[in-house]
C-alpha cells in the first residue's frame, strides 16, 4: 500500500520542517542499516503534524539506535532548540544480551552528518545499559522533554517493562512512545515487557495504534485525539478498531510513502 506525497498534504497541510523527513522516507533511509518497514514515515509525518496543529514542542530521545535508522527521521523533524538525545550500549555489547541489533556510535555519526538536519553536535550519546539509566540529573536526562520517544532496546520482558518506565518519565505531555517490535515473532518478550507495564502495573502510558512493527503510546490525556485521526482520517490497509488490554486501539498496515507521479 502507498500514499502520494499530494495525498499526504491533503492530510495533513504542508510543514515546512518535515522536507527532510520527506525525503530521508522516500531514499535517505535506505542507505542507512536498519529495519524499519517504511510505513512508519507517513505514521511519524502525521504525529508531527498533530503536535504542530495542537503547539506542542520538544525534542526525541530514543533507546537503542544500531546506526540511527528511525532515529534521524524523528531528529529531522524537531526544531533546533530541541534535546535530542541517543540512548545505546554501543560498544559495550556484552550488555547487549539478546543480540538486538549491534549499536555503531561510529556509524551513527556519520549517518547523522549525511541524512540529519541538525549537527552532529546537537546530538547527545549516551552509551549505557538502559538498565542502568534514571531520569533526572544523576544521568542529565530531563523528565516530560520529549515529543517523540522510541524504545528499541534490549528486547528482553525485563528490557522492554525497564524503558517504558523510563519512556513515561521521559515524554512530554502531548508526546508519542513508539515502542518496536511489538508483534515480531523473535521478540516476544517485547509483547511480555507491555503486559507486565500495562496490565500488572498500569502506568500513565496508554497504546493507541498499532503498525509497521511499531506500537504507538500516549499519555491518558491525549488519547483520544490521537485515536481519533488514525481510525478516522488516516489509510491504512485491513484497519480495525477494537478494545484491546482495556484501551481501544486502531490497527492497520500504514501505507509507504512515495513521490508524486507525473
Ligand atoms: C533493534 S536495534 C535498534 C534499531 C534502531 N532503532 C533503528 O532504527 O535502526 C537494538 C539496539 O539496542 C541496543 N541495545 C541492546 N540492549 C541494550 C540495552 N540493554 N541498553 C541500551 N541499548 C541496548 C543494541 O546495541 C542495538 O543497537
Amino acid at each position: 500500500m502507498f500514499i502520494q506525497l499530494v495525498q499526504m498534504e491533503k492530510l495533513l497541510g504542508k510543514l515546512p520542517a518535515q522536507e527532510r523527513t520527506i525525503s530521508y522516507a522516500l531514499e535517505g533511509y535506505k542507505d542507512v542499516e536498519g529495519w524499519i518497514e517504511p510505513g512508519i514515515f507517513p505514521v511519524t509525518l502525521a504525529l508531527d503534524a498533530i503536535q504542530n496543529k495542537l503547539g506542542f514542542t520538544g525534542g526525541a530521545i530514543e533507546i537503542g539506535i544500531h546506526q540511527g535508522q528511525f532515529f534521524i527521521a524523528l531528529a529531522n523533524l524537531c526544531d533546533t532548540s530541541s534535546d535530542l538525545v541517543a540512548i545505546d550500549v554501543f560498544e559495550d555489547q556484552r550488555k547487549n544480551i539478546d543480540n538486538s541489533g549491534c549499536g555503531d556510535e561510529a556509524a551513527f555519526r556519520r549517518n547523522i552528518e549525511s541524512n540529519c538536519n541538525k549537527p552532529n553536535a546537537m546530538i547527545r550519546t549516551i552509551k549505557s545499559d538502559s538498565l542502568d539509566l534514571q531520569v533526572g540529573t544523576r544521568d542529565g536526562i530531563e523528565g516530560g522533554n520529549f515529543r517523540f520517544v522510541s524504545v528499541d532496546g534490549g528486547h528482553s520482558a525485563t528490557h522492554t517493562y525497564n524503558d517504558l518506565l523510563l519512556a513515561e518519565k521521559l515524554v512530554s505531555d502531548g508526546g508519542v512512545v513508539f515502542l518496536d517490535d511489538i508483534l515480531h515473532h523473535h521478540w516476544m518478550g517485547v509483547m511480555e515487557g507491555f503486559m507486565r507495564y500495562r496490565l500488572f502495573s498500569p502506568g500513565t502510558l496508554v497504546p493507541f495504534l498499532v503498525t509497521a512493527n511499531k506500537m504507538m503510546l500516549s499519555k491518558a490525556t491525549h488519547h483520544g485525539t490521537y485515536l481519533e485521526f488514525f481510525a478516522k482520517h488516516f489509510p491504512m490497509g485491513d484497519k480495525k478498531t477494537y478494545r484491546w488490554t482495556g484501551d481501544i486501539i486502531t490497527v492497520g498496515i500504514s501505507p509507504a510513502l512515495v513521490a508524486d507521479s507525473g
